[in-house]
């Protein structure tokens, strides 16, 4: 079928010069904070169940910008309920399995228009409150890019059916069938991209899959209004069923059942590691009536390499952002910068000036949302990152050359934190903080290709990184002896931000599967090919 065309949502500049409806937004605002905690349910087979009428746990969601505030109490699923919810998505396969792609397609599409016009304020209010972002962040998360998944699944989902096999005989007419997996699939989706968990749900559910939706409980109020809005646009019942609860007890129900077909994750590598082994014994068991998909985006340590060659301005300016633009919770977020002795003073001066600029961000007012550091999303996250800098406070080969303060009174706040090792095989240049921390190592301009083989060897992960330089021959150099270092390499520009249709997503070694979400390859995990021959 003739599709729209699709094209990126364009990003609307928040910013006091630009305009921008504040009233609107304040409203949507309000609306999630004047009436007290919203009840947040289970639906499954489109049926809502709410804790507070039953014996079943309640976990609350807070704003970890002004931790007085609590947004949600999130029911937690029994095993009874995954249960139920697994039986749900059996069901609603039947039927869903035969709906013809234009019916699937259009209810993306509309859901992605909801997002951009009429729900825009009430998403970009969820994800700020809940995921602690400032106003821009939120909308190229929630707004665009979540809308863009949606739209461009739909093209490439359109593309992939049309692909069919080239070459026939006399008398045979050859096709293929794109038929979804035969069971259910699992997604379990990370609290930083409101965007992720849509496409988490969305991708194989385009591609006429049922879905069991694990969400993160410290994004519940935003992925239920992404629920809500799914069912506006037409979503059947059962289609996604959203139970959120304790991980380990909605993981084990789910992966126990013979028709388990797919997980489609996103979160750390450690949670990864352990499901993959969990599935790997399942099979070995015979539990499965299928080989699972593992679709998988876990962690990063990722890096900016600066030539001495590069603009100084343009790539620490892309610093800043890649490692602090929100919190460094993002797992493309730049975590360890190589500068050349020959500008680092510059360099470190232009870092420093500009972190000194940086607005924090007030939670009392929506205004105050465009400022730039929020809060880290947890107590957890707080202490493991607060710890660290503790520990670099006491470490002689590291020095703080910028930030180093927190304070958890209000809020989870930390401020962007710089940190210089005098070690190159410091184990700060290895772990993975999730958080507003950069670790900086500067080397002898001859030695940059050296640190290329080092930044290489270093890194368990491979998610993104990027190299800044003018000079062709040292672009090509960084090209060759990063290859597996980053599945999204960068060159003259931050690490973070990748757009769909644009940058496919996704990096290998500890970061995941590389299946690159924002691209046509994710949409083929979550079909099983049928071959068809027909003699005439
Ligand atoms: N896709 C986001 C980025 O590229 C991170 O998850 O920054």
């Amino acid at each position: 079928p003739a599709i729209p065309t699709i094209k990126n949502e364009p990003v609307k500049p928040f910013s006091h010069t630009e305009p921008v409806d504040w009233d609107l937004l304040r409203a949507s605002l309000l609306r999630y904070t004047d009436n007290g905690s919203l009840d947040i349910p289970l639906v499954i087979n489109g049926e809502r169940i709410y804790g507070k009428d039953t014996s079943r746990t309640i976990e609350t969601q807070i704003n970890p910008g002004k931790l007085s505030q609590e947004l949600a109490t999130v029911t937690q699923a029994s095993e009874e309920d995954i249960k139920l919810a697994i039986d749900a998505a059996k069901q609603a396969k039947l039927k869903w399995l035969n709906t013809p792609f234009v019916d699937r397609a259009a209810i993306f599409l509309k859901a992605a228009d909801l997002i951009s016009t009429k729900y825009r304020y009430d998403v970009l209010a969820t994800t700020m409150l809940g995921q602690g972002k400032n106003v821009y962040q939120a909308e190229i998360d929630s707004v665009t890019e979540l809308s863009d998944f949606f739209r461009f699944n739909v093209k490439y989902a359109q593309e992939l059916y049309s692909t069919q096999p080239s070459e026939t005989s006399a008398g045979v007419w050859n096709r293929v069938e794109y038929r979804p997996l035969e069971g259910f699939v699992y997604a379990v989706t990370p609290f930083n991209f409101t965007a992720i968990a849509a496409n988490l749900i969305g991708a194989p559910a385009l591609m006429g899959n049922t879905v069991v939706w694990k969400p993160s409980k410290y994004a519940a109020l935003s992925n239920y209004l992404l629920y809500t809005i799914l069912e506006e646009a037409g979503l059947p019942k059962g289609v996604i069923n959203f139970v959120p609860g304790e991980p380990v007890l909605v993981t084990d129900t789910v992966l126990k059942d013979p028709e388990f077909s797919a997980l489609h994750f996103t979160g750390s590598t450690k949670v990864f590691k352990n499901l993959y082994k969990k599935i790997s014994d399942n099979v070995a068991n015979d539990i499965y009536k299928d080989f699972p998909r593992i679709v998988g985006e876990t962690g990063g340590k990722n890096f900016h390499v600066i030539h001495p060659s590069a603009s100084l301005l343009h790539s620490a300016l892309s610093t800043i952002r890649g490692a602090f633009e929100y919190q460094g919770q993002k797992c493309s977020a730049t975590s360890i910068l190589f500068a050349p002795k020959s500008i680092w003073e510059d360099f470190k001066t232009v870092l420093i000036e500009s972190l000194n600029t940086i607005k924090p961000l007030n939670t009392s007012q929506p205004e105050g949302l465009n400022g730039f550091m929020g809060p880290v999303i947890h107590e957890a996250s707080f202490n493991k990152i607060t710890e660290a800098i503790e520990q670099a406070k006491n470490d002689p080969e590291l020095t703080i050359i910028s930030g180093g303060e927190y304070d958890k009174t209000k809020g989870y706040f930390i401020e962007p934190t710089i940190l210089q090792t005098t070690n190159p095989n410091h184990p700060f240049l290895k772990t993975e903080f999730f958080g507003p921390l950069l670790t900086t190592y500067v080397y002898e301009d001859v030695n940059f290709e050296q640190i290329l083989t080092q930044v290489n060897n270093n890194s368990q992960y491979g998610l993104t990184g990027s190299i800044f330089a003018k000079d062709r021959d040292a672009i090509r150099l960084a090209e060759e002896k990063l290859r597996y270092s980053a599945g999204n390499f960068y060159i003259n520009d931050k690490s973070t931000g990748a757009v769909v249709g644009q940058q496919w997503f996704g990096g290998a070694r500890a970061s995941g599967t590389n299946d690159k979400a924002g691209s046509g390859n994710i949409l083929s995990r979550f079909v099983s090919i049928r071959a068809i021959k027909e003699n005439f």
